[in-house]
């Protein structure tokens, strides 16, 4: 009777002197940092949904100000060190330690998602630099400029499609970039700012990719399974790309049409590239291509819409540029004026980030100061340790920004973005090489739909935009609801 008791007893004790050991690893090690707790580490309230990891991250950097990083603990008590500090964020992302620790913390099989497995962004080592080597030319100045006539007939059709109603802003951009990266990635029509006549199919674009980012009742394990367990991700068979749209891909660069797309410059670019991997790009480009920048264009309309003087000044520069241009925005040089509107999208995104968190991996073991200014001990990185590089908390930090949470454009007008500061497309070799036409398509829809209308809310008392704690990518939980109404002049 007493001794299964007096076994429970002691494996429970054992348990916790266990949990204990695991939970001090740092201390032992001499770091300073919060203690991890067994299975959640420091992630608990991200592990319950209650935050999203870029909140987690952000508290755990607003509570060791005096750190230059701080030893924490992911999910399943993984050891892993926060950097805060803004010279050692430059060293890790573009100076001397960039080479220790290159590749992305990401769990994605390259069997099952051997389209995926072609991303840069989760391509390690030598194969990284050979794709992303393949990537970078397509983005040139003039290449971009190039993708232009694209955006103009994409802004065209969403001129026609000014919703008169309330409107959900996501779903709209969504459309929009779809559309762009379809005409500009593969010559298609991917007829998502159409009308739709009774009885014909949805565009399978709209159908198949606008839901791929958003919440789901799957949304936190795919992520927990992609940022913090390659085992959770097989028992769970997570695929970065679904399969049927794998084969679906396959399909599009066969159907691919015309010469001036960024497909075809890819096949008539100087390493010759096998179907895989040309399918692959395919895949980056569309899955990188539309998304992000239709977050950004959804979060910049949310944020003038509740500042309105900032809208009026964006609005004074679109009736000035426009009036240099003969009333048209479209054109290269029209574009390239409206640096208040670049302001903007970018002041957008330093408040809501794509990537909440950079996670990079210590590939070459390498050494780190001591936590604190003038004390203590240097501290040697071991293989394998994931590094976080917290964007959302860089991004809000009151040192780095004065009222960090209030809209102003100014911050980044005719300043651009400095150092480590602004993390929103990345920094140093591994920075997103889309970000120009990322920029440009959104900045075009922004100053076709304010050109001749005002962005309002939809509901006045919902002033807030609830942000999903379960996407990998930052997304809205319940939509971001705006009205247009048509400007008085
Ligand atoms: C507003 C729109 C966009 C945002 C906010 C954005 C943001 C980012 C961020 C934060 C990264 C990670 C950088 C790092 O690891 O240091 C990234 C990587 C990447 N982005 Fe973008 N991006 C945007 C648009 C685009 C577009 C339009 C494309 C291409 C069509 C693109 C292609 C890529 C690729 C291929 C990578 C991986 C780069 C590498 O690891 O070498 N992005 N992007």
């Amino acid at each position: 009777m007493w001794l299964p008791l007096l076994l429970f007893c002691l494996l429970v004790v054992v348990a916790l002197l266990i949990a204990k050991w695991q939970g001090n690893h740092w201390r032992r090690l001499g770091l300073e940092g919060p203690f991890g707790w067994p299975f959640v580490g420091n992630m608990l309230d991200f592990a319950l949904g209650r935050w999203s990891y870029g909140e987690v991250y952000e508290e755990i950097y607003r509570l060791n100000p005096d750190l230059k990083y701080v030893a924490f603990y992911r999910l399943f008590n993984e050891p892993a060190i926060l950097v805060r500090d803004q010279e050692l964020l430059r060293q890790i992302l573009v100076g001397s330690n960039f080479t220790d620790c290159a590749d992305n913390a990401l769990h994605v099989d390259q069997h099952r998602d051997v389209l995926a497995s072609h991303n840069p962004f989760i391509a390690t080592g030598d194969r990284w630099r050979i794709l992303r080597g393949d990537l970078v030319p397509l983005f040139t100045p003039s290449r971009v400029r190039q993708t232009l006539p694209h955006l103009a007939r994409a802004c065209q059709l969403l001129r026609e499609q000014v919703p008169q109603e309330r409107f959900e802003a996501k779903e709209l951009a969504t459309r929009y970039t779809l559309q762009v990266v379809a005409s500009v990635v593969f010559g298609l029509d991917a007829h998502c700012l159409s009308s739709r006549k009774v009885g014909e199919t949805p565009s399978r674009w709209l159908e198949w990719l606008a839901p791929l980012f958003q919440p789901s009742s799957w949304s936190l394990l795919e992520t927990i399974a992609l940022l913090h367990s390659p085992r959770l991700a097989w028992i769970i068979g997570h695929r970065y790309v679904p399969l049927p749209l794998q084969h679906w891909f396959r399909d599009l660069v066969e159907a691919r049409s015309g010469a001036d797309n960024l497909l075809q410059w890819l096949a008539d670019s100087k390493r010759t590239l096998t179907k895989d991997e040309l399918t692959g790009h395919a895949t980056t480009l569309l899955l990188e291509g539309y998304e992000t920048s239709a977050m950004l264009l959804a979060f910049v309309l949310y944020e003038l819409a509740i500042n309105e003087d900032k809208q009026r000044r964006l609005h004074m520069e679109l009736d000035e540029v426009a009036q240099r241009h003969d009333g048209s925005l479209l054109n290269q040089a029209a574009l390239a004026e409206l640096r208040y509107t670049e302001a903007a999208l970018l002041e957008a995104l330093r408040l809501h980030p794509a990537m909440q968190a950079l996670q990079k991996l210590c590939t070459k073991s390498f050494t780190l100061p001591s936590q604190k200014s003038g004390t203590g001990q240097e501290f040697k990185v071991d293989l394998g340790t994931v590094l976080v590089l917290p964007v959302q908390a860089i991004h809000l930090d009151p040192d780095l920004y004065p009222e960090p949470n209030q809209f102003r454009p100014e911050r980044f007008f005719n300043q651009p973005p400095l150092g480590c500061r602004f993390l929103g497309f990345g920094a140093g070799p591994r920075m997103c090489p889309g970000m120009r036409l990322g920029l440009l398509q959104t900045k075009a829809a922004l100053a076709t739909l304010l050109q001749d209308h005002s962005v309002l809310l939809a509901d006045r008392d919902r002033m807030e935009v609830e942000v999903s704690p379960c996407t990998f990518l930052t997304a809205s939980k319940k939509g971001i609801w705006l009205r247009l109404m048509k400007r008085v002049t």
